[in-house]
């Protein structure tokens, strides 16, 4: 099995690292974001109540509407009725729902449970997420834990929006929302944000992105002894 496992906070640059890496080395880039955003699509279909979930009921929807991943290129697009689902799960809705969603521990083992047998199949991956290295692939040849300031953090997110440039006061009010939910993810009761041991740790607060990606590459090819690029 070879995976690169990518963890940290909220708006660490994880998916757009953990993609750019799996390009770097030819592997495929597994978003476990997208697994529970697609859960959380089948529940809000399905008119399922939130907060009281029922799992099985969930889950069974899930597996009749094909929910899962399908490579394509580098990447694996999720799928559900058979169609490419990233719009459908990118939503506002989606986004406010999916905390909820990812929280019930059975749903994380069913979400965990196909990323292994997607990387036991012999597919080479980069995962993202919040609790890769420490719960899903506590075997993972390389642990990447990313760290970035919360005014970094802030300043970032609101550049990717685009549009006229954020004030001080907007940067300050995101990285006070990042605090929060970072303080949130590290002390929930299921799979917190946590950096493993064996995690090697990179804060990206003065880091370009490309110089980030290159080093974890570096690691990786050094890992898995890849050729180089
Ligand atoms: O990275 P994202 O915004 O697409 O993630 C969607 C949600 O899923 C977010 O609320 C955190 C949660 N999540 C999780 O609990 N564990 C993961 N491994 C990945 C995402």
């Amino acid at each position: 099995m070879r995976v690169v496992a990518i963890d940290g906070p909220a708006a660490s640059g994880k998916s757009s690292t953990a993609r750019a890496v799996a390009r770097a080395i030819g592997f495929h880039h597994l978003d476990s974001g997208a697994l529970y955003r697609a859960l959380t699509r089948v529940a809000l279909d399905a008119g399922l109540d939130l907060e009281q979930l029922d799992v099985p009921a969930l889950l069974a929807r899930a597996e009749r509407r094909g929910l899962g991943l399908r490579p394509a290129g580098e990447d694996f697009v999720p799928l559900l009725d058979g169609a490419p689902a990233e719009a459908l799960i990118r939503t506002p809705e989606v986004t406010a729902a999916v905390s909820a969603v990812s929280a019930v521990p059975e749903v994380r083992d069913w979400a965990n449970a196909r990323m292994r047998a997607l990387a036991e199949a012999g597919v080479p991956v980069v995962v993202d997420g919040r609790d890769i290295g420490s719960v899903v692939f506590p075997e993972a040849g390389l642990k990447i834990f990313l760290h970035a300031k919360p005014l970094v953090r802030a300043m970032r997110r609101l550049a990717q929006r685009g549009g006229p440039e954020a004030s001080d006061e907007e940067i300050h009010a995101e990285a006070d929302r990042l605090k929060a939910r970072d303080k949130a993810d590290s002390s929930r009761p299921v799979a917190p944000l946590v950096s493993p041991d064996d995690a090697v740790e990179i804060d990206t607060s003065r880091m370009a992105f490309q110089e980030q990606v290159d080093g974890i590459a570096a690691l990786a090819r050094a890992v898995y002894r890849l050729p180089e690029a």
